[in-house]
């Protein structure tokens, strides 16, 4: 990491973190509408998702219901002031078997190893990558062929964009693409049947990791 984009990431991390204590009473998600943007996915029972920028977890009831009885949420944010709100509600829940795990560390830089994931999820976090074809790449890195990454939001794209340049300081600039250009960046990571939605209500971005095709094998060894 170059460092401009050190820098970055600190910027970043002190503002998530003095945000961290009153996230939850100034968010104002709202849990049907979660449910109705993770719809897409398609999320299975069993199934291992990572949320990227998971704050103070507001996915983390939805991911454990959609994965149970027995899959996996990763919650991994570079805020460690978010990280612990999000690990302080969920982390009693979680019994002597734990699914759910947080991880400290930029998207930059997750800490799993290839291809363990079936889905990852980015909620109301995207515009806040720096580098965000390296991000992007890095989430595929981590899928399991025939996995997918969710980029969604809310609200439409113009008014992400509105609210992060009325915020000002660092999410100034932190804005998301448009659809178009959204759908390039996710096949320059690799990323296959990139699908974008702009809607009023809502920003949705979902595209695959290939899968190898039927029949296809490795060449033969040469004798
Ligand atoms: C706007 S908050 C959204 C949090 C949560 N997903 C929600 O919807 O309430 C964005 C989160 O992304 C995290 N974040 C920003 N840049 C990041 C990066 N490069 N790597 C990991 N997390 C990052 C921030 O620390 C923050 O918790």
């Amino acid at each position: 990491m170059n460092p401009e984009a050190r820098r970055r990431l600190k910027d970043l991390q002190a503002y998530f973190d003095q945000a961290a204590s009153s996230w939850d009473a100034s968010a104002h998600t709202d849990p049907a509408q979660v449910r109705s943007i993770l719809a897409y996915a398609r999320i299975e029972p069993g199934q291992c998702i990572l949320d990227v920028g998971c704050g103070t977890g507001v996915l983390i009831p939805p991911l454990l219901e959609l994965t149970a009885p027995d899959g996996h949420v990763y919650a991994l944010d570079l805020s460690p002031q978010m990280l612990e709100q999000c690990r302080r509600k969920y982390a009693p829940q979680c019994g002597p078997q734990p699914r759910v795990s947080f991880l400290l560390a930029p998207v930059e830089a997750i800490p799993l190893a290839s291809a363990v994931c079936h889905g990852v999820v980015c909620y109301s976090s995207f515009p806040h990558f720096a580098d965000k074809k390296s991000a992007l790449e890095e989430m595929a890195r981590v899928l399991r062929p025939g996995g997918w990454v969710l980029v969604a939001h809310g609200t439409s794209r113009a008014e992400v964009n509105r609210i992060h340049q009325q915020i000002g300081g660092p999410v100034a600039g932190d804005l998301l693409p448009e659809a178009e250009d959204m759908a390039a960046l996710l096949g320059a990571a690799g990323l296959v049947d990139p699908w974008v939605l702009d809607a009023e209500d809502r920003y949705v971005a979902l595209a695959w990791k290939e899968e190898p095709r039927a029949g296809k094998t490795q060449p033969a060894t040469k004798r």
